[in-house]
């Protein structure tokens, strides 16, 4: 069984992973669409993908188009999921979910309205830490886990500058204010997705920029934003506590780390920092660091990474470390380019498998909702003076989610007639 895919963005994130869909064996064919077309026209030559539409509406009126995956810019991406799922296609999503709780609302209920496969590509799931923490809580070796760190350390200087200028144009300053805490998904990801759960409410201060160069400035902001570094402490359900930091003007290497985490439990703790890692209980410590060191995938220079700035590729070369179950993805992914530590191939897989066994994937509509809406409360909080407020939740994933997928949908022969 396999299905047809369609990437909606062409910018510096997708290629990396139109070239792992196009790979997988369960996807068939990679369309790409951008509203700049020759962005859509350069990585469907570059990679030899199935084709391009001029429009995201056209893709979506391909009735031959099983799925998209949507690799627009992180504040874009609330009403294009809701589009395409209520276009009945399955949904693969860039970080983050959405930004207001109202575009949350509405993609669940999408969600569970069609029975489609809705999936955040959030790479901090499968970041080594993650893995590794997940595998010790359910193992029990925490003990009963009352609080936890995660820190998404990236500085501005090192590479933002020359994302958000290719991304945003001659108008570029307007959207480099984006709020820290409205990309919260890499630091409370790989939280909650390793301790499971979720916020209750939040205190945050956010701290005002004082570069004084035009971005986050709240006259230029489109987001009218000055915060360029957050702090926010969370009540977590069934008590206990998480730090999430948002940094974006830092003295850090985040090419090395960007994401770093820690947990402390009743029973054991782990921390993490940009070069090691170390397990903890009452007796002594481990050094773990190797265990969840990525290897090197590719090159820096590999022509993948054509469209991305020097000092972003560090992240889009990383492969997969010791910690991670190299032997359930699938063969036709090895030796390709991956990245955030290891993550890409996962997500990839994840997404495949979920579209055909209708499956929900980890990060489904309701986790990335745990992993989105702290951050949206958190902004809100800071702006209040750090204000404690509730955060939204809409509930465990439904155990059976009566999800469309592709095998109960129609015996093979039938889907591929459709095409
Ligand atoms: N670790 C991670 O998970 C990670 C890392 C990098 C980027 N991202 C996410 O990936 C996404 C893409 O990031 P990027 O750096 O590639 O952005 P980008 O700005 O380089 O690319 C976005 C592209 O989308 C196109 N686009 C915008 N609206 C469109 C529409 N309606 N239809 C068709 N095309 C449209 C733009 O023209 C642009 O080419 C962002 O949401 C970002 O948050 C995630």
């Amino acid at each position: 069984m396999t299905f047809t895919l369609g990437i909606v963005g062409a910018g510096q994130f997708a290629g990396q992973f139109a070239k792992l869909f196009a790979a997988h064996p369960q996807i068939s064919a990679v369309h790409v669409t951008d509203v700049l077309p020759e962005r859509a026209e350069a990585l469907a030559g570059r990679l030899g993908l199935a084709g391009t539409y001029p429009s995201f509406g056209a893709m979506l009126d391909d009735d031959g188009l099983d799925a998209v995956a949507i690799f627009t810019q992180r504040w874009t991406h609330g009403p294009l999921v809701v589009e395409a799922l209520r276009a009945g296609k399955h949904v693969y999503s860039a970080v983050p979910m959405a930004i207001s709780e109202g575009e949350v609302a509405e993609i669940i209920e999408a969600v569970r309205e069609s029975g489609l496969t809705y999936m955040m590509g959030e790479t901090s799931y499968y970041n080594p830490a993650t893995v590794y923490a997940r595998r010790r809580h359910h193992e029990g070796a925490f003990g009963r886990i009352f609080y936890a760190e995660g820190d998404y350390v990236h500085d501005m200087d090192l590479g933002f500058y020359e994302a958000y200028q290719y991304s945003g144009g001659a108008d570029w300053k307007r959207t480099a204010s984006y709020p820290p805490m409205l990309y919260p998904t890499h630091s409370v990801g790989g939280v909650l997705g390793a301790i499971g759960g979720h916020a209750v409410s939040v205190s945050c201060i956010g701290v005002p920029d004082e570069r004084g160069d035009g971005v986050f400035d709240r006259g230029v902001s489109m987001f009218g934003n000055d915060f360029s570094n957050a702090t926010a402490l969370f009540e977590l359900a069934g008590g206990g506590s998480m730090r999430i930091n948002e940094f974006r003007r830092v003295g850090y290497p985040s090419h090395v780390r960007e994401s770093r985490f820690r947990y402390f439990g009743t029973e054991g703790s782990f921390e993490q920092l940009v070069e090691s890692a170390v397990w903890q209980d009452r007796e002594g410590f481990e050094d773990v660091s190797a265990q969840l060191r990525a290897e090197r995938a590719v090159d820096l220079d590999d022509p993948s990474l054509a469209d991305v700035a020097p000092a972003l590729r560090e992240a889009f070369v990383s492969g997969l470390a010791p910690v991670h179950d190299a032997g359930r993805l699938p063969a036709e992914l090895r030796g390709l380019p991956n990245g955030h530590e290891g993550s890409h191939h996962f997500l990839v897989d994840d997404f495949a498998t979920a579209v055909v066994n209708g499956t929900l994937p980890a990060v489904n509509a309701w986790e990335a909702a745990r992993y989105t809406l702290p951050g949206i409360a958190a902004h809100e909080s800071a702006l209040r003076g750090g204000e404690r407020i509730p955060v939204a939740d809409f509930g465990d994933a439904p155990a059976a989610p009566g999800s469309r997928g592709l095998a109960a949908e129609a015996p093979r022969e039938a889907v591929q007639e459709r095409r």
